[in-house]
């Protein structure tokens, strides 16, 4: 019989129970999880065919119709993170040698240009310099040139800190019969979204930003114009994980088995959604803004400046210059290791230039932003 071969002495070590600091994430994600939502992912699961489940997942479903202000009937949860739901708008929408024109101004919509690429889309740019949003009228000539089957913007670039505007995009893509995909990763729960009035044919998000919850259950939604040339492919989704037609029937009325869903991580984002209707959107939205700009006041009052035109910042992410002479990876390796507070560095183009702080879902909070502004009175001047 072949032995056992016996716990050696770092294994041992590791036999002492889960031992995590606690820390104030105001990085670009996660954030910290509202107490509730870890409460509830603390509940015993259940078969994720269990009828119990399964009114959940419609649940989520209904609850996610409200967050993005959509009646898309395909609402769903991906199972996996936001890079996962992207992925799922890409697989579905694009064929082979579709047209997709994508949006770069920021780390993100380079992400976009990667997974379309290997979908086989012939993937057509139009750029920004980072921490800019493209106009209407910019946006109208790139579709003049190009007549993409689809065009993707990034509503919130989590890399930059800009919102790009959405009034008015939908008609225009209207009007060239082009499909309009959105990432709503860093806006969901945080910034105003309203999926059908603009006309947003496919969206996706995640569940640890502006939802408040931990990451791996990513809301997706495709419209019924999207859902259209789905049915009309000629060619296979060539993702089985996430293909719509597939996961369609297990979060529709036919439930049948596609995977074994995360059973407590569902949970946790039925309670994230669920205490955003409780809050109500409106006041979710006005509290994200009300707390960036106190944030903002802060980081001015301390002699800081901040990277993005004030028109266009997001409520829920701020990119902040990092001042001449400073070591930005030390003060952010200081907030953490003295003050247990998280925040992000530059990204891509950026990287070293600024720092990213984020205040999102739960961490949305004015005493977020006190602690911050005070460690970073201790921490800046010793740099
Ligand atoms: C704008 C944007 N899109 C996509 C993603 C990918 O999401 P995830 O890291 O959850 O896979 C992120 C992550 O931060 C993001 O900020």
């Amino acid at each position: 019989m072949t032995q056992t071969i016996s716990i050696n002495d770092s294994q041992r070590l590791q036999l002492q129970p889960l031992e995590i600091p606690s820390r104030l994430l105001l990085g670009p994600g996660p954030c910290n999880a509202h107490p509730a939502v870890l409460q509830a992912m603390n509940t015993p699961p259940v078969g994720h065919l269990d009828p119990a489940f399964l009114a959940l997942m419609d649940e989520i479903q209904s609850l996610l119709r409200y967050a993005w202000q959509t009646e898309n009937s395909l609402t769903i949860a991906v199972s996996g993170t936001g890079s996962a739901a992207m992925e799922a708008t890409i697989a579905n929408a694009v064929e082979p040698g579709d047209v997709v024109l994508i949006g770069v101004a920021g780390y993100f919509g380079n992400r976009l240009v990667d997974m379309a690429g290997r979908y086989g889309a012939d993937v057509r740019t139009i750029t920004k310099p980072w921490g800019q949003v493209f106009s209407l009228e910019e946006l109208r000539t790139a579709l003049e040139i190009h007549h993409p089957a689809i065009l993707a913007l990034v509503h919130a670039e989590t890399s930059t800190g800009a919102r790009q505007p959405l009034e008015g995009v939908g008609e225009l893509c209207r009007e060239f019969g082009t499909l309009l995909l959105l990432d709503t990763v860093t806006s969901l729960g945080g910034v105003p979204i309203f999926l059908d009035a603009w006309g947003v044919d496919l969206a996706y998000s995640c569940s640890q930003k502006g939802l408040g919850c931990s990451p791996g259950a990513s809301p997706f939604t495709m419209s019924p114009r999207a859902l259209e040339k789905l049915q009309k492919r000629s060619t296979k989704v060539a993702n089985w994980y996430l293909d719509m037609n597939l996961l369609g029937k297990y979060w529709g009325s036919e439930r049948v088995y596609h995977h074994t869903a995360p059973i407590n991580l569902y949970y946790g984002l039925r309670e994230a959604l669920r205490l955003i209707a409780e809050e109500g959107l409106a006041n979710c939205w006005q509290r994200h803004q009300k707390n960036v700009e106190y944030l903002w006041q802060g980081l001015e009052e301390i002699g800081l400046s901040l990277h993005v035109e004030r028109e266009y910042r997001l409520p829920t992410l701020t990119t902040v210059r990092i001042p001449t002479g400073v070591d930005g990876k030390a003060t952010a390796r200081q907030l953490l290791t003295e003050h247990g507070i998280e925040i992000g560095g530059g990204l891509g183009e950026l990287g070293g230039q600024v720092w990213r702080v984020g205040l999102m879902g739960f961490n949305s909070r004015s005493e977020s932003v006190d602690r911050l502004i005070a460690a970073l009175q201790q921490v800046l001047p010793k740099q």
